[in-house]
């Protein structure tokens, strides 16, 4: 994906969690420059994300990981056209320090600066590949914190068709895993050990499917989950097998309400994002309804798929192109609807 319109690069920084991410997107040649540093090693002692580390490892990361993306590309702060941070959802210390930082840098630099919404970021990952979808099209957004699906009517303006009512997708397989004992995160964990089970052994529900609509509801499914975990303990090898079960029951859950959102907004092009997406068998079982149904589904390279600078990077050059930068004050939205962004279009 181009732009042609900003003559820099734009530094993107990404800090609403438990990844350092900075990427540097330049709008005619594409992206140039990225690097991620995951504190997963550090919260996997606590068993999940301990927001006060988060934010003190992001401290020490970012300033770092700047002056190596920068001499990754061959550049210095003076290369840089503007400067795109999560500005939200996510957790409020970790934003801050992304923002702060952003803030910091454009204001020295004299340049503009964009709070970019981190959705917004994982939505528009597909366009980092070479063969990008155009809207209109659905995107499905299943990472730690959403299981949504929305039309893309156009870039920036986006309409919600579908929510979580409780657990999010990736929640759901951190969790889950959680209570068979896996290791934090729990969703590539899970995933790993369901490849080595038993399909159909374990037949979970796929949770409303029965009913028409496009909400989610994960949460029950653990319970179930624990119940055949705990009722087969005296069993080595059910443990993979309750793994596929669960796995099994996600992907198909979402593989129906995908294609009803589709059926619903006659789109023909799905994108599927976030971190849940790096999941192979999901990836595996839409590829395959696709071809057979005839609809186009996109997915962000793997290393796209979870957080990272680049999309950041990308979405920020977007709204800048766009003339869309905010003031100068250091703010974050820990929560933050989707919905409420200016269009870019209309900018
Ligand atoms: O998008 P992301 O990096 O962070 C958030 O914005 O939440 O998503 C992280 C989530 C975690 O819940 C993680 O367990 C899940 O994505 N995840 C996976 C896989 N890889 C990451 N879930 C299932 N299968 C995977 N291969
Ligand atoms: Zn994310």
């Amino acid at each position: 994906m181009k732009i042609e319109q900003i003559a820099k690069p734009v530094l993107g920084i990404e800090t609403s969690c438990d990844e350092t991410g900075v990427a540097l997107f330049d709008p005619a040649r594409g992206l140039l420059a990225h690097k991620l540093y995951s504190q997963i090693a550090m919260h996997s002692d606590y068993g999940g994300v301990v927001p006060e580390l988060a934010s003190r490892d992001h401290v020490r990361k970012l300033l770092p990981l700047i002056r190596e993306t920068l001499a990754q590309a061959g550049m210095t702060t003076r290369d840089l056209g503007g400067v795109a941070y999560t500005a939200g959802p996510g957790l409020v210390g970790a934003l801050l320090v992304g923002a702060a930082c952003a803030r910091a840098l454009a204001w020295a630099l004299e340049v503009p600066a964009v709070g970019v919404h981190h959705m917004e970021g994982h939505l528009l990952a597909p366009l980092l590949d070479p063969d990008p979808p155009q809207p209109p099209f659905v995107a499905l957004l299943v990472s730690g914190g959403h299981s949504m699906l929305i039309e893309v009517a156009a870039i920036g303006r986006y309409r919600l068709l579908g929510d979580t009512l409780d657990d999010a997708a990736g929640e759901a397989f951190d969790k889950t895993a959680k209570l068979m004992g896996l290791p934090y995160p729990g969703g590539p964990a899970l995933a790993k050990l369901a490849e080595s089970g038993t399909p159909g052994r374990f037949k979970f529900a796929r949770p409303m499917t029965d009913r028409p609509g496009l909400d989610f509801s994960f949460s029950g499914l653990k319970t179930q989950v624990l119940l055949a975990y705990q009722q087969h303990a005296a069993d080595p090898g059910a443990k993979a097998d309750v793994a596929r079960g669960f796995e099994d029951a996600i992907v198909e859950t979402l593989l129906i309400k995908c294609r009803r959102a589709l059926a619903q907004t006659g789109d023909t092009r799905l994108v599927i994002a976030g971190g849940v997406g790096a999941n192979r068998k999901l990836r595996a079982q839409l590829a395959a309804a696709a071809q057979r149904e005839g609809f186009r589904v996109y997915f962000p390279r793997l290393e796209f798929c979870t957080d990272n600078g680049a999309m950041i990077a990308l979405a920020g050059a977007l709204r800048l192109q766009a003339g869309l930068h905010d003031d100068a004050a250091i703010k974050v939205q820990p929560r933050w609807d989707l919905e409420s962004l200016p269009s870019i279009e209309a900018a």
